[in-house]
């Protein structure tokens, strides 16, 4: 049997926003390898063994994932959205860098998924219309200073923005800092949506001028996109549309 690794995005919850093609490779698939939430939503059948481990594992996870194929069994690891975005993907090529030599002859793929900033918008409007950013807010795994500075220079820019890990409970200041940050960069008046479980039963979205967000308004299964200075807010009905120009003026 030949093994290979398959990285695949299972989008932002909902089943029909899972592609073909994941759902096509996992159909094929000895093993299935990733975060606990991630994997149960991998249904089980005879054949298929799924292994879900803590979220704080990533490089561990990717090198038990090239172990496997190298003896032989068909892998998915997967990731929510897509495997590139602040996921699985790059956790593999790590570890494919620093394991064993024979790794590389494996036959490797990244399956895309519907990223969580671009099902949100798609529920907004188009406030990813023009030029944007995406930026992870959690500093697990770089400095705050880094965020701080990136986000300044996004503001600056006139970037529209995603944020992605805006707020958890170990570290509930650090998004109250990054409303301070933007307002202080971008006035009162930016278009600011809360994008709660897209696609998902729980799913909510909130349209709020910056000076009304709050850092409540956000957790870690929200993403947060931010406007540029262009981005607009229509009122359709009682329902909030917001867009941002194809075009930027001279
Ligand atoms: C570790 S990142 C993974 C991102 C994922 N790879 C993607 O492409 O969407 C987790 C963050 O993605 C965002 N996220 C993931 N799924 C979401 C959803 N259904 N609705 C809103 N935000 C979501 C949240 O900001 C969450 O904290």
């Amino acid at each position: 049997m030949t093994g290979w690794v398959a990285i695949a995005g299972l989008g932002p919850g909902a089943e029909a926003l899972v592609t073909p093609e994941v759902t096509a490779t996992l159909a094929d698939a000895t093993d299935v390898v990733g975060y606990i939430p991630y994997v149960a939503r991998v249904a089980e059948r005879p054949g298929l063994t799924l292994h879900a481990s803590d979220n704080r594992v990533e490089v561990d996870r990717a090198r038990h994932a090239l172990q496997m194929a190298a003896e032989g069994r068909r892998v998915v690891v997967v990731s929510s959205g897509d495997p590139g975005v602040f996921a699985m993907a790059a956790a593999v090529f790590e570890a494919l860098e620093a394991g064993a030599p024979d790794w590389r002859d494996l036959e490797i793929r990244v399956l895309p998924g519907i990223t969580a900033m671009l099902a949100a918008s798609a529920r907004a409007g188009a406030p990813l219309g023009h030029d944007f950013c995406a930026i992870n807010l959690s500093d697990n795994l770089k400095p705050w200073a880094l965020i701080e500075k990136r986000l300044r220079l996004a503001a600056e820019a006139d970037f529209a923005m995603a944020f992605y890990n805006p707020r958890s409970k170990a570290r509930p200041e650090g998004f109250a800092r990054v409303l301070e940050v933007l307002r202080a960069a971008c006035g009162d008046d930016r278009p600011v949506i809360f994008a709660r479980a897209v696609s998902t039963p729980e799913e909510k979205l909130t349209v709020v001028p910056l000076t009304e967000a709050r850092p409540e308004m956000a957790d870690m299964r929200t993403v947060v996109l931010v406007g540029s200075s262009l981005t607009r807010v229509l009122r359709a009905g009682d329902r909030p549309l917001v867009y941002t120009p194809r075009s930027a003026p001279e």
